[in-house]
């Protein structure tokens, strides 16, 4: 198995993106390695915005990656894997659980996991690749999330973090192993069977129009393909649309 051959553990760190990011640059660990921590001060969420977290309550970490045989075009292969592996992991735990484009993990309408993937590329090869994940485990109350959910929320029951990292690491590990063997049809597909609202009719809003399509296709680029109720086919890229219903804005 590569993820998780070596995991390095801080009580406190800035962003366990930035610190294996720090050491992936300086190429002085292997792939596969976690970075991992019971509290963030800067916790990163996508487009800028902060990840809450409360102290030792959920899993903060970060995975060290070096596709060299991934070409820069085709990184959102390893958003699909990772999306993936976490989602296939959580559904042994509860139902309902998808992702929701490009690659957020929700239990029926909330989130429960969020995703950020930051890359080094050289020439026209990756350098390396930082998949950052934050999921939310034992945490019941949150201040900042909209619409967030825990595995604790929703069952119950506390869990162990090391169990739910080993689970969550050999499901992701599965997923890797297909872009390391270029099964990508195999992963887009199994991508695409995973999909928040795939093929449902929903009100997406796009700018300060607002309109009735479906998720058709997702390409291997990660753009959004949605039909139009008039037939019309449209691409969207990350953030140029969201589903109006039920948590506007997420
Ligand atoms: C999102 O906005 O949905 C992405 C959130 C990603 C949060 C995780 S927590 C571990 C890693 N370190 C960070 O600073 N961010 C990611």
């Amino acid at each position: 198995m590569i993820l998780g051959s070596k995991i390095i553990k801080s009580e406190i760190l800035t962003s366990t993106n930035n610190t294996a990011a720090n050491l992936a640059s300086a190429s002085i660990v292997e792939e596969g390695t976690i970075v991992m921590t019971d509290f963030q001060t800067g916790g990163k969420g996508q487009q800028g915005n902060k990840w809450e977290s409360e102290t030792g309550k959920n899993l903060l970490f970060s995975i060290i990656l070096y596709p060299k045989k991934l070409l820069p075009k085709d990184q959102f292969y390893v958003s699909m894997a990772v999306s993936l592996g976490l989602c296939k992991y959580l559904s042994t735990i509860v139902d309902h659980c998808r992702i929701k484009w490009p690659n957020d993990i929700y239990v029926s309408n909330d989130k429960i996991a969020g995703i950020l993937i930051e890359s080094s590329i050289i020439g026209n090869e990756f350098d390396y690749m930082v998949a950052g994940i934050g999921l939310n485990v034992n945490q019941e109350k949150f201040k900042t999330c909209k619409n967030p959910t825990s595995l604790k929320i929703l069952t119950g029951k506390t869990y162990s973090g090391d169990d739910v990292l080993s689970g969550v690491l050999m499901s992701i590990n599965v997923m890797y192993e297909f872009i390391l063997k270029k099964n990508y049809k195999e992963l887009r597909t199994e991508y695409l069977d995973h999909l928040y609202r795939f093929k449902e009719w929903n009100e997406f809003r796009s700018g300060n129009s607002v309109f009735c399509g479906r998720i058709t296709d997702v390409e291997n680029d990660g753009t959004l393909v949605v039909e139009t109720i008039d037939n019309k086919f449209k691409k969207f890229h990350f953030k140029e649309i969201e589903f109006t219903l039920p948590h506007p804005g997420n």
